[in-house]
């Protein structure tokens, strides 16, 4: 009998994590690494945030909490999803979890049964298809090409429908790519959703405040009053109040799903940490200004990297609408060979070369559903985004 489960078997570990720590051993090993992996804000948390935890420590507050998050929390939400979103939950339609990864990773626990399909655009945020898979589902991918922005289109998803089809994940600003979906775009993907009321969109608007250039934010319920019944709207403090390390996420829909979720917390985590709970309504309820200013360092960033790579011969890389994240196609560079005799196959062979040979990491796009390109992240100071595009460069004028 094998100890592992077959469940597992069908999982593999983070792709990004393993990018990261191989970045980390070479940079303890004396190597000179600039990290571009890691998704995560590199500001520090808001100090009226860290401010709240000290005084809920302070009050005692460390004792277990109300499974899917405290009144106060829930309240808070409500407030933020009226404000920013126009929509309307009450605190029974909330659920609060470990981070937005465990909410969603809940709601397709609490859901899929043997069978179900779930449709994940590519490219996608490494952990969808494992989630899915851990959960017993199985995982449709609807791939948005770079000519069109990374999105996909109205058809693309009406082709990948089956009566099987249980949820699609709608993941906008997206990580890898960055691409956001305007009004229309997102419309166009609503009406095809109105037409097949068996599925139902669980929209991962992690993003949300990081958008550009006057983008307006827009997610599928807001849109399509008609899919709320039907919508799981995820949220989290991670990125929009770097508060990665805290570990809250949240979201909000029918109130049967949101219990099914809050039953399956209560059993395998139990609560959020409940100190990060109180931090998370200051976050939310408190000043902020953090989100505008980010707001402008990672535009500034962008525009930087996007124009550095673009001077890079063999990679075209897309302006994208919001994320931290940028995802250049590598196409004009597979078959040439790099000064140290590598010749770049894919793109996997492509970022192990950079990282050896220019001290640079990225992760490579076979991991995001999507090839052959790579994903920067550029949540790292300027100085080092703009070291690193010059390495690349130099990397990719010496293949040949
Ligand atoms: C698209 C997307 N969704 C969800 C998450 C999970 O965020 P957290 O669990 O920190 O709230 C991430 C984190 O990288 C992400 O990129």
């Amino acid at each position: 009998m094998a100890f592992l489960s077959d469940t597992l078997a069908r999982v593999k570990p983070s792709p990004t994590i393993a990018v990261t720590n191989k970045a980390r051993e070479l940079k303890e090993a004396g190597r000179d690494v600039i990290g571009l992996g890691a998704g995560e804000p590199d500001f520090d948390t808001p100090e009226n945030i860290k401010a709240a935890a000290v005084a809920a420590i302070a009050a005692g507050k460390t004792k277990y909490t109300a499974v899917d998050g405290i009144p106060e929390l829930k309240k808070a939400i409500c407030a933020k999803f009226k404000r920013e979103n126009g929509l309307d939950y009450t605190p029974a339609q909330i659920t609060v979890g470990t981070g937005g990864k465990q909410v969603l990773y809940n709601a397709l626990v609490a859901t899929l049964n043997p069978g179900d399909e779930v449709i994940i655009p590519a490219p996608y945020w490494v952990s969808y298809p494992d989630m899915v898979l851990l959960a017993g589902g199985t995982p449709v991918f609807v791939e948005g090409k770079m000519e069109a922005g990374y999105k996909i289109t109205a058809a693309d998803l009406e082709a990948a429908i089956t009566p099987k089809t249980k949820w699609v994940i709608f993941n906008s600003p997206s990580n890898p790519s960055g691409a956001a979906y305007g009004r229309d775009e997102l419309k166009a993907i609503t009406d095809v959703l109105m037409r097949h009321p068996h599925v139902w969109v669980m929209s991962d608007d992690m993003y949300e405040h990081l958008v550009f250039g006057g983008f307006e934010f827009v997610t599928p319920a807001q849109v399509e009053p008609g899919l709320y019944d039907r919508t799981l709207t995820c949220n989290g403090v991670s990125k929009a109040y770097a508060m990665t390390g805290w570990r809250i996420g949240y979201a909000g829909g029918p109130e049967a799903l949101i219990k099914a979720i809050g039953k399956v917390q209560s059993q395998s985590t139990s609560n959020p940490c409940s100190i990060s709970q109180y931090a998370a309504v200051e976050a939310l309820n408190g000043p902020q200004d953090y989100i505008g200013e980010s707001r402008v360092a990672f535009e500034r960033r962008r525009d930087l990297v996007v124009a550095a790579l673009n001077a890079c011969p063999g990679i075209t890389c897309p302006t994208p609408e919001g994320a931290f994240y940028v995802y250049p196609s590598i196409a004009g560079l597979i078959g040439k060979t790099s000064k140290a005799g590598v010749t770049i196959t894919d793109d996997e062979i492509f970022a192990n070369a950079l990282l050896e040979e220019a001290g640079v990491a990225v992760v490579f796009g076979a991991a995001f559903g999507l090839s052959p390109a790579f994903r920067i992240s550029y949540a790292t100071s300027d100085a080092a985004l703009t070291e690193a595009c010059a390495r690349i460069k130099a990397f990719c004028e010496g293949l040949k």
